[in-house]
Order: structure tokens, then sequence, then C-alpha cells
């Protein structure tokens, strides 16, 4: 579907359930009635169809070219609201609800045959989350149906974290983005598989692994999360992802990226190096950008992918990054720094 116009609703008030803003109950009721729509959450920002109606959910994979094997997390105002959706709730899934909903934990449960089967694509099982923002929970409320929503870029490009990123992939493709300003974690949602004996991580997120074992103890992860050699479990894991224009590549060796700039400059490239506020000083390039500090990693979570949207507003040829440590957040970035640059590392 093509819309003429891509509408923008800007929200800085939600109101309460029983006086929500026009502008809020328009895009619920577009949502409602089938049409797709784009709303800020505390991760990213989603893509948002009536998750009951099979020609709403095509509409998200039309609009976002995504492939049409890969499943979409349906979001929820309210625990409530996962008993239609689910055939039983295991006690470790309940007890990770009660500790990280509303939050970026999306939990698999095995599926009832309610939702579009779009949705699922043709798994057993469904990936389901509360988001954290008054936005999304007022919207997803007003809308009163479950509501798939994959990230809302087009598929392959980094997800977005503002209205205008959203905007700049989508306008004419959708009904319209309900602007909430920047979202806050920045990278997606943990996906956690608890529909087996032991849970099972697919993907790192806005929860860190260490939080989830804080409180249901040890879970396995996805051994194509370590050894790139394995197909991933989780559908969605196995496309190339989060890609700016320019070719990215990693350099293990803090020490070594100036050297690597140099060779691609004398190449005749235009060179870009992705840094924190410690580095940002220390390089010689065409373009310096630093995504948070190394003190904090929740701040370079937040704006890694805004981050990788600037190279491609520069036209630069070649982004060299550095690494973090791939503990707490840091394995979520990890992840999607390694994905956006299709694993190409120069190890020290
Ligand atoms: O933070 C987020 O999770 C954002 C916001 C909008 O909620 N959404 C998001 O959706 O990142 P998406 O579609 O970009 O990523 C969903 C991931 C994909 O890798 C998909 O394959 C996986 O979750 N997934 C969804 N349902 C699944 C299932 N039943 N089994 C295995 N993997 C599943
Ligand atoms: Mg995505």
């Amino acid at each position: 579907m093509s819309y003429k116009q891509t509408k923008i609703w800007t929200v800085d008030n939600v109101g309460s359930r029983s006086s929500r803003p026009p502008n809020i109950k328009e895009a619920a009721l577009l949502i409602k009635n089938g049409d797709v729509v784009a709303f800020p959450t505390e991760t990213v920002y989603g893509l948002g169809a009536n998750a009951l109606s099979e020609e709403a959910v095509q509409g998200i994979f039309t609009a976002k070219g995504r492939p049409s094997d890969n499943p979409l997390i349906v979001h929820i105002a309210a625990q409530n609201q996962l008993e239609d959706l689910v055939l039983d709730i295991p006690e470790k899934a309940k007890v990770l609800m009660n500790s990280f909903w509303p939050g970026p934990l999306t939990i698999i449960f095995r599926k009832k045959d309610t939702l579009a089967r779009a949705v699922t694509a043709g798994l057993e099982t469904v990936g389901v989350r509360i988001p954290n923002h008054p936005v999304a929970l007022a919207l997803l409320e007003e809308a009163g149906v479950p509501v798939a929503a994959p990230s809302a870029n087009l598929s392959g490009k980094p997800s977005p974290t503002t209205a205008k990123h959203v905007f700049d992939d989508l306008a004419g493709r959708i009904a319209g983005v309900v602007d909430g300003g920047v979202t806050g974690v920045g990278l997606e949602s943990t996906v956690l598989d608890c529909s087996q004996e032991r849970p099972i991580m697919y993907r790192p997120g806005g929860v860190t692994k260490e939080e989830i074992e804080a409180v249901i103890g040890c879970i396995d992860v996805d051994p194509a999360l370590v050894t790139k050699s394995q197909t991933p479990k989780s559908p969605g894991m196995k496309y190339t992802h989060y890609a700016p224009k320019a070719t990215l590549i990693l350099v293990e060796e803090l020490e070594d990226l100036q050297k690597h700039i140099d060779e691609a400059r004398a190449q005749g490239k235009k060179v870009g190096v992705l840094t924190t506020s410690e580095g940002s000083s220390n390089y010689q390039a065409d373009v310096v950008i630093s995504c948070g500090t190394r003190y904090d990693l929740s701040t370079v979570a937040a704006q890694l992918f805004g981050c990788l949207r600037d190279f491609d507003n520069q036209e630069i040829d070649l982004i060299l990054s550095e690494v973090f440590p791939e503990e707490g957040v840091g394995a979520a970035i990890m992840n999607r720094l390694n994905k956006a640059a299709g694993g190409h590392i120069i190890k020290g």
C-alpha cells in the first residue's frame, strides 16, 4: 500500500485512560482498523498493526520489505491480555514478567491460534512484551487489540530511535508516525524463549543476561550468538541488519585504529570513525562520531543506531569502529555492531 501522506502526530501528553488526547485516539483507531502506524517504545520505534488481522499484519511486511519467514513481536498493554494469546505461562516466565514488564524483554511462549498467522511466520510460538513507554502504553490501551510491531526501519537498516529516522525510511509507505521524542534504551528488547524447559536467549538486548539470571538462575544462549557458523534459532537473527551504506569494520585494538584510518585514506577513501567521548580527540579522520562514554555503556546503546545513520548522511566510504566489552548491555551493543559489520573485524 502507498500513502499520499504519512501523518505525524506529536505527542507530549498522553492524558489518562478516560481522557486521551485526539492524536493518540486517531492513531489507535487507525491501528485497530487495519492501518500500519509507527510509535515510540523505550527501546526503538515500532511499526504497529492489529495482530488479529491478517491483512493488517501483511501491511507491516510490505512497508518494511521484511522477509515473510521472520516473526513479529506482539505488544500488549497489560498482563491479562496474555492468556488469550498463549497456551501456558511457565513459572519462570511469570517471575520474569513480574520483574521486567513493562520493559525491554520479549518472552517466547507456546501460542494459541488467536493471532493472524503472518505474525508468527508459521511457528508454534509467539514472542510477547509490554513496552515501558507512556505513549506506547496509551496507544495499546486505546487500540484495545494486541499489536504486532517490528522495529520501524526498512528491512536491513539500523533500527529507528527518533520519529525522523522512521520518516526517512517509511514516508509514503505507512499511515503515520506517533512522535514521542527520542527512545531511551536505543537497542531492541532481549528475546528469551521460555517455551521449553530451559530458557534460551536468542537476542541480547535491553535486559541483560546477568539481570535475567539474577531472578531465574542460569539460562542458555543460542550457540549462534557465540559461534557465527551456526544457524540462529530465531529467524530474524540470520539476516543482515543495521547496515549503514558505508562498509563498517570493527577494530579490536584501539592503538591500531589510526594506522587503519591512514591506510584507507591513502587509498583515497573517505573514512569515518565510531568512538566514544574518551577517544574522539585521538583520531584524524574525515568524520569522527562519538556515541557516548565507555564509563556508562547505556549511553552507547542509546546513541549507536543514530550514529550509524549519521554516517549515512556524510557520504563516507569506510567506517572503522572501536569495540566494547561484551558484559551487561555491552553484549547487545557488540551483537548489533557485529551484524552491522557483517562480522568484519580486525583482530588484535
Ligand atoms: O525492542 C524491540 O523488540 C522492538 C520494539 C518495537 O518492540 N521490536 C523489534 O522487533 O525489535 P523486530 O521484528 O525487529 O525483532 C524481533 C526479533 C526477530 O529477530 C524475530 O526473528 C524474533 O524477534 N522473534 C519474534 N518472534 C519469535 C519467535 N516466535 N521465535 C523466535 N524468534 C522470534
Ligand atoms: Mg528489527
